[in-house]
């Protein structure tokens, strides 16, 4: 391996990824394992083995998690599960999402806590669980850390949208709490950081996609000229994952077509 290769290796590292069933998940965590990781998925249930067959065929471990990102008792055993099972975790993605749409006047108190404890509480107690461990191993990934946390953010993370007011205080938030957590552990050799995607073709976007006139007015205002796809996330959760990131912390970066800077 030449030197540029091995700041990007991720080689003898495990990864915990949440949302890694499908959409951009599920494409983060296949290049998190084709950098060199293995890679502990959080799931609902053990019944989608798609991206555990996917990341066992490019030769790494994969281990299915079950957890449910809606439900504090859940996560409150899951660290601690997987630290009792013998893991070292170096490197936290923060993936799992949900959208709820409504106009604000009418959005139900139920989705709002819905989307904040998915969007929001869940990434804050898998940071602090995963943070905590950490801070408690010795510096001995490369370059002399000890991990990276990545967020998964939103270009809600600065604008407002529409009858998404949920989402865009979760994603606000999350931009917020990765800078918090940086301020604390970046000294430590754990690097923050957040990507934001812009508009991705997937799942949490069908309403959207669906909608021809918001596709239309979408499409016009992306200087990329194209909606995101899930692989446009590999390159860059690689890099906030690796040592290539090493004096990068507190970052929010947008991967977006270039939407945030029109
Ligand atoms: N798509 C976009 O344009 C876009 C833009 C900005 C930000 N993002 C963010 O990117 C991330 C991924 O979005 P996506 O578009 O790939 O979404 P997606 O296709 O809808 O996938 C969402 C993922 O989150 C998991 N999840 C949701 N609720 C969960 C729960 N209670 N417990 C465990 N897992 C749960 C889903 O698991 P199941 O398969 O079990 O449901 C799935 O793996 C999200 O954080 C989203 O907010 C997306």
């Amino acid at each position: 391996m030449n030197s540029i290769q091995q700041l990007f290796s991720l080689e003898g590292q495990t990864a915990l990824v949440t949302g890694g069933t499908r959409g951009i998940g599920q494409a983060m965590a296949l290049a998190l394992a084709e950098a060199g990781a293995d890679i502990l998925l959080v799931q609902r249930d053990a019944s989608n083995q798609t991206t555990k067959t996917a990341i066992e065929s490019l030769g790494r471990k994969a281990t299915i998690y079950t957890a449910d990102l809606s439900s504090p008792p859940s996560l409150s055993t899951l660290v601690p599960t997987i630290l009792a099972d013998g893991h070292r975790i170096s490197i936290l993605l923060n993936c799992g999402g949900i959208q709820r749409r409504h106009p604000a006047h009418e959005f139900p108190s139920a989705d709002w806590d819905a989307v904040l404890q998915v969007n929001l509480s869940a990434v804050f107690t898998l940071c602090r669980d995963v943070g905590a461990h950490m801070l408690a191993q010795p510096a001995r990934l490369p370059g002399a850390r000890r991990g990276a946390v990545v967020n998964v953010a939103s270009l809600l993370s600065f604008q407002g949208g529409i009858t998404v007011p949920a989402y865009a205080a979760s994603k606000g938030g999350v931009a917020q709490l990765t800078k918090a957590l940086s301020n604390e552990w970046a000294g430590k050799g754990i690097s923050v950081n957040a990507i934001a995607p812009g508009y991705v073709a997937t799942e949490m976007n069908a309403a959207l996609m669906e909608d021809p006139e918001r596709a239309a007015g979408i499409l016009a205002r992306i200087p990329a000229g194209r909606w995101g796809a899930p692989e446009d996330f590999k390159g860059a959760v690689v890099y906030l994952a690796s040592q290539a990131s090493a004096y990068v912390s507190g970052e929010v970066l947008t991967v977006d077509g270039g939407w945030m800077g029109r």
